[in-house]
């Protein structure tokens, strides 16, 4: 199989080719390195190239033949969504809109995405299941909601099979700490958590503690890098077996509050975290937890490095060996 992973140098899509190349696979990495590392792409063929080039994909496309295009590269900041919602539009919405474009005229027609828990905006109930309405309250879930309408559309016009894939929090790393998290701003818990630790940055901002939780902060479903990867690779065999195009929930349907998180940083590190309490961010919902029995029933997805201290464990592996 020779798959194209879009993204391939970022922190998902790294820990992707990692496991295709493991899997015997072909793979060719598209990535413009604007937040992606050329060091985290272990395996395969790396292209520094925008992928929302045409003139570049008609050539690309008409050069390989690819079994599969996965695709992980997006502008992911929350925050920078609000207060400049044409960047997430552009790189998120219209970009994958060129790609799919010159997918189809290519006859390139398995796509795996990944989409998130962004696009379920504030939860109506949890565990949030793939039915929960979609209501995406910034436009970082929007740009990500608008590309899985377009994905049923193009399945419906032009037969696409895809799989838009609902990440709730991706976290941990490479086991041999090969890989980790690497973004720049970093704005994810654990990470800052252990650069806390580290002293390589200020005291961890905790915000709010006044939400309606047992511990008063919020609670969130934690995934493994890896155990994300895995359902990737089962999602594009899924749609090589004939699957029907759709979308999953991944995540490992365990909520873990902040101050949880926190806990068991201290414990993996042996030492305490430093934090300072701040209010409440905006746009943080109380309590998000994923019901994946869909990915685990239909796809066979069984996530293996689900608990939180293991995840804790390989970030704190990876952070405290990186520069
Ligand atoms: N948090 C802190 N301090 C920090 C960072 C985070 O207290 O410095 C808290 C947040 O308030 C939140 C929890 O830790 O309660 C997790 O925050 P993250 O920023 O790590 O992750 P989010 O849940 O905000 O975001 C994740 C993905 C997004 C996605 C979203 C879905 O990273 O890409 O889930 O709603 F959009």
């Amino acid at each position: 199989m020779h798959y194209l992973v879009i993204g391939g140098a970022g922190y998902i899509g790294s820990h992707m080719v990692k496991c295709l190349v493991a899997e015997g696979a072909t793979v060719t990495v598209l990535d413009d390195l604007s937040s992606g590392h050329r060091d985290a792409v272990l395996g395969g063929e790396l292209i520094v190239q925008d992928f929302a080039d045409r003139a570049f994909l008609d050539q690309l496309f008409s050069n390989t033949r690819f079994d599969g295009v996965f695709h992980f590269a997006s502008q992911i900041l929350v925050g920078e969504s609000v207060i400049n919602p044409a960047k997430y539009y552009r790189a998120n919405t219209v970009a994958t809109l060129t790609l799919l474009e010159a997918m189809r005229d290519h006859g390139v027609n398995h796509f795996v995405f990944s989409s998130t828990a962004a696009v379920y905006g504030e939860p109506d109930y949890v565990p949030i299941d793939e039915q929960h309405p979609k209501v995406p309250v910034n436009p970082y879930g929007a740009s990500k909601y608008m590309v899985e309408m377009m994905l049923s559309d193009f399945h419906r016009a032009h037969g696409l099979k895809y799989v838009a894939l609902r990440y709730f929090n991706a976290a941990g790393a490479d086991p041999q700490a090969r890989l980790g998290e690497r973004h720049e701003p970093e704005t994810h818990l654990i990470p800052l958590a252990l650069k806390a630790v580290l002293g390589k940055k200020p005291p961890l901002k905790l915000f709010g503690r006044d939400y309606d939780t047992p511990d008063g902060t919020c609670i969130r479903d934690y995934i493994h890098v890896d155990d994300l990867s895995s359902a990737h690779l089962l999602a594009m065999q899924y749609l090589q077996n004939g699957g029907e195009s759709t979308v999953f929930n991944l995540g490992n349907g365990a909520g873990y509050s902040v101050q949880e998180v926190i806990d068991v940083v201290a414990k993996v590190t042996g030492k305490p975290v430093p934090v300072e309490h701040a209010p409440r961010r905006e746009g943080d919902p109380a309590r998000l937890v994923a019901d994946a029995a869909k990915a685990k029933s239909v796809l066979g997805w069984n996530p293996v490095l689900n608990d939180l201290e293991t995840i804790v464990q390989h970030a704190w592996n990876w952070e405290s060996q990186a520069q």
